[in-house]
């Protein structure tokens, strides 16, 4: 016999979501971090009003996310204490963020996204990026959300590809700087560039200094739609191509092809949508996503992304699941 169950279930589960996104914004994670507290002193440390502070603390303890020993005081569940601690160089919490700032609002529009195929933000009527940009609030948190969604993603293509064969990478659409980081530490005979539009250079620097990597880290901001890409042994594309429609898409490819030289490789990551279009609801309500916010953008497969490579004359595609349900694409000109 059926029940209702697991359909009500997905129905509240905006009630979770919004639940932890509200506790990172109130940084619950980075004030338990230091040690337990008790209720009241942590009510009065998050400054939330008496009416629906235990609520809300108890549902992060049912959720997981907290925990609550026998005498009242609250702590954080391990992974919630790794990743949710702005203090930490694990942090994630900068894309929830972002999903809490923009995304959420963003996706109240999802069914006139759907009837009009047209995206429900403000930037993308003229051009997202350059006018997300134009206010500065604005571009760091999408700078810091950036950094928190590409750190396990980095982590991993530092762990996974051969980079001893290859000696300089630009990353494209590099945002902070997350990836040239996580390389240039994994990898002390690698330089490389970070690639993105003006305004981003100084978020850019700053985080590059603050990790003591000037000297092999630089930007070069440029304009990808417009511009050619900067020379290297290695080009990434991390989460790019999803923002953009098919020609874009199949423009891109084709500028990383012309920047590598023979023996090159092309490194995309994205959360891929499986091929069969039928399991990774994630992938799937990405794709949602980038209807919503953007112009023409979509997720897509692992076998759409390799048939652009090969029709961008790249050869040996390969397509290989990484952490944080991501997924690198790798080519070879
Ligand atoms: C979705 S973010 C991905 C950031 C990063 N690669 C990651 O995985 O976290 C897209 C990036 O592309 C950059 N970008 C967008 N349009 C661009 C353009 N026309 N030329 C250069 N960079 C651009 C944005 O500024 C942003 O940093």
């Amino acid at each position: 016999m059926f029940t209702p169950d697991r359909i009500l279930t997905l129905g509240r589960a905006f009630m979770a979501s919004k639940a932890l996104l509200s506790a990172v914004e109130l940084d619950v994670f980075t004030a338990l971090a230091a040690g337990p507290l008790d209720f009241k002193s942590l009510k009065n440390r998050l400054g939330l009003a008496e009416r629906g502070a235990r609520d809300f603390l108890d549902a992060l303890v049912a959720l997981g996310l907290l925990e609550r020993d026998p005498v009242g005081c609250y702590r954080n569940a391990p992974d919630a204490d790794n990743y949710l601690d702005r203090h930490k160089p694990s942090y994630v919490g900068g894309e929830l963020r972002l999903y809490n700032q923009r995304q959420y609002p963003h996706w109240d529009r999802l069914t006139a996204a759907l009837l009009t195929g047209e995206s429900q933000s403000q930037e993308s009527a003229i051009d997202y990026f350059p006018t997300m940009y134009a206010d500065r609030a604005k571009l760091s948190t999408f700078a810091q959300g950036m950094t928190g969604g590409a750190l396990l993603p980095a982590r991993a293509i530092a762990a996974n590809f051969p980079w001893a064969e290859h000696k300089t990478f630009a990353d494209i659409g590099t945002a902070q700087g997350c990836l040239p980081v996580v390389l240039a530490q994994a990898h002390p005979h690698l330089t490389g560039i970070g690639f993105d539009l003006t305004p981003m250079k100084a978020t850019f620097e700053s985080y590059v200094c603050a990790h003591a990597l000037a000297d092999r880290l630089r930007f070069v901001a440029g304009n990808f739609l417009t511009d050619a890409l900067p020379k290297a042994d290695v080009i990434v594309l991390g989460r790019i191509l999803h923002n953009w429609d098919l020609a874009t898409k199949k423009l891109l490819l084709r500028r990383a092809h012309d920047a590598l030289p023979p023996g090159g490789a092309v490194i995309v990551y994205e959360r891929l949508i499986d091929d069969e279009r039928r399991t990774n609801a994630t992938a799937l309500l990405a794709s949602l996503n980038m209807l919503i916010m953007t112009r023409g953008g979509f997720d897509y497969t692992g076998a759409d992304c390799c048939t652009w490579m090969q029709e961008a004359d790249f050869r040996n595609t390969c397509v290989e699941p990484i952490a944080g349900g991501q997924s690198m694409i790798v080519a070879l000109k």
